[in-house]
């Protein structure tokens, strides 16, 4: 059964999300923690952390920006993420997607545990700091509108 509003993917992932609040001894941190060393996130700013090459973002994410050749689909479109998952999972995807789905090819963003193919420069430091992941969390929250219907639209008419 389909419940409105909720696509088949992501029944997949909530069911996954309740497995691991039911396992886990407490809930995991970047779910129940609030914000990461109780900074404050800035939108303005998340734009640019979700946006700039070195966080590697949009190597596997399409999304509200320029450029959308340059996208990649590895993962969800991010239009519409801040509607479809809470502060609190946004936070936690970008954390440590592995404990969400083990089988995430996408990197734990805070920290250095978890990761194995770890490029020269990441090697022993986290890619982001807690506040840019603040501001990540607090841009994604921003996202409400849904992708548009690209597809469908001659790549000549396409807004850049
Ligand atoms: C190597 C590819 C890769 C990179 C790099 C990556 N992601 Fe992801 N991301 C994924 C995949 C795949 C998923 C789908 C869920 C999963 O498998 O974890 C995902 C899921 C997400 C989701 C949940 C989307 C939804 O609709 O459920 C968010 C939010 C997200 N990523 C944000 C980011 C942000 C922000 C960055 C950069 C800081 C980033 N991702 C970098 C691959 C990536």
């Amino acid at each position: 059964m389909r419940r409105p509003g909720i696509a088949p993917s992501r029944c997949k992932r909530s069911a996954s999300v309740a497995l691991l609040l039911l396992t886990a001894a407490g809930m995991p941190e970047a779910l129940d923690g609030g914000p990461l060393e109780g900074l404050q996130g800035d939108p303005a700013r998340g734009r640019a952390v979700v946006m700039r090459q070195s966080s590697t973002c949009i190597l596997c994410h399409a999304g509200p920006f320029p450029n959308p050749h340059l996208q990649g689909n590895t993962g969800p479109d991010l239009h519409g993420v801040g509607a479809r998952l809470s502060v609190p999972e946004l936070r936690a995807q970008i954390v440590d997607a592995r404990r969400l789905n083990p089988d995430s090819p996408m990197p734990s963003f805070w920290g250095t545990g978890g990761r194995t193919r770890v490029g020269p420069a990441w090697q022993g430091r986290p890619i982001l700091q807690a506040q840019e992941i603040e501001d990540a969390v607090a841009y994604l929250s921003t996202l409400r509108e849904p992708a548009p219907l690209r597809d469908a639209t001659p790549l000549r008419d396409a807004k850049q």
